[in-house]
């Protein structure tokens, strides 16, 4: 049988991007009035000034369908065949959340569902609707990443109540050729059950619910080790990146930009600096909106186009890790696309 060079000639190709943020800014200050931080060690320690809050009344699939809509804006084209919502979030825990999404943006009745990979989520939809677009399953896909986390942070808990902002961001996907720009060049993906206990939620779901002793106040509120997650973040988003490249055979001074996962600039620099990917190189997005979960690298590459950093033929590794643990990597060389802003 005649072997291509590609595996496929269906390439999943980025059409369009968009992001948004929710319009109420909580800054480092208003929260040293309720807890004991200040802005200098949040500064120094994570890089995060600010972030934004979802109001009251605001669901997820809300701020997930305003960056569908931008993103669909950007494709310059409403015909998408599938969605899929990245979110740990969702509006309720059944149904999926991107059903109402893709009922909300009027796109028809499309196969639209929801995956749970926390902050990693991003990286495994794109690689959800490459697989798809590869089958033929789907010839453009609607990728969205969204969460709200600000509504399960414990207020008196200073290591997580500092770190995470709401936002959602969303890209399209089309089929093309392996070999234009835009063209999604590989994943790496993995996960480590074992670790759970680093991040998560531990009420809510079927195990607390099925305890000999059925729990009267639930507990929702998400926890974090932070220390250790930390070193699993540099070891983890560093090694899934480095066998991204070494896969698609990309050197790490041919990167022109990193776009990491945006929990904590110092991970961020140690990754880079592993990688021999120059610090400069690193998109820093986090500064203005924390730490987004599913939403915080369509936000990055998002805010980096959209203000003119990342352009036409620039090369972009993408790498995200998060609880589970889960972690994903993928690459691409920018396509010319145009970009709302995030604050349009
Ligand atoms: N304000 C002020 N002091 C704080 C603080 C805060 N918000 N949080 C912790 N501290 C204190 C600690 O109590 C500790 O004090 P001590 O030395 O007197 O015991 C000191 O600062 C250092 O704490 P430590 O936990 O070692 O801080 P850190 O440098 O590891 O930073 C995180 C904490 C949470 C910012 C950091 O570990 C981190 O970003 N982890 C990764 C988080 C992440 O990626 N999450 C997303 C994955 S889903």
């Amino acid at each position: 049988m005649h072997k291509t060079e590609h595996p496929t000639s269906r390439a999943a190709v980025l059409a369009g991007i968009g992001a948004m943020v929710p319009p109420r800014v909580v800054d480092n200050e208003e929260l040293s009035k309720s807890l004991d931080t200040n802005d200098q060690w949040i500064r120094t320690r994570t890089g995060i000034s600010r972030r934004h809050w979802a109001s009251p009344g605001t669901a997820t699939g809300d701020l997930a369908a305003v960056a569908g809509e931008r993103a669909l804006e950007s494709a310059g084209s409403r015909s998408v065949d599938m969605l899929i919502l990245a979110t740990s979030t969702p509006n309720q825990p059944m149904p999926a959340t991107a059903p109402e999404v893709a009922a909300k943006l009027d796109l028809g009745m499309i196969p639209a569902f929801d995956i749970s990979v926390a902050c990693a989520g991003f990286i495994y939809g794109l690689s959800t609707a490459a697989g798809a677009i590869a089958s033929g399953i789907a010839d453009r896909v609607l990728v969205i990443g969204a969460d709200i986390w600000s509504t399960r942070l414990n207020p008196e808990d200073r290591a997580t109540a500092i770190i995470f902002g709401d936002g959602a961001g969303a890209a399209v996907l089309r089929a093309g050729d392996p070999t234009e720009r835009g063209a999604i060049a590989g994943f790496d993906l993995g996960s480590d059950g074992a670790r759970k206990d680093l991040a998560m939620v531990p009420g809510g779901g079927s195990r607390e619910r099925s305890a000999p002793e059925a729990a009267v106040d639930t507990d929702e509120y998400l926890y974090m080790r932070g220390k250790e997650i930390f070193t699993h973040a540099v070891n983890r988003m560093g090694g899934s990146s480095a066998a991204l490249l070494d896969r698609i055979g990309w050197s790490a001074d041919s990167v022109d930009w990193f776009a990491g996962h945006q929990a904590n600039a110092r991970i961020l620099h140690t990754v880079a600096d592993v990688l021999d990917v120059d610090r400069e190189r690193v998109l820093i997005h986090l500064d203005r909106v924390g730490n987004t979960s599913a939403a915080s690298i369509p936000l990055a590459l998002t805010d980096a186009a959209a203000d003119g950093r990342l352009t036409a033929g620039e090369r972009v590794l993408l790498t995200a890790f998060g609880g589970g643990l889960s972690w994903g990597s993928t690459a691409l060389t920018w396509p010319k696309i145009y970009v709302p802003d995030i604050a349009s």
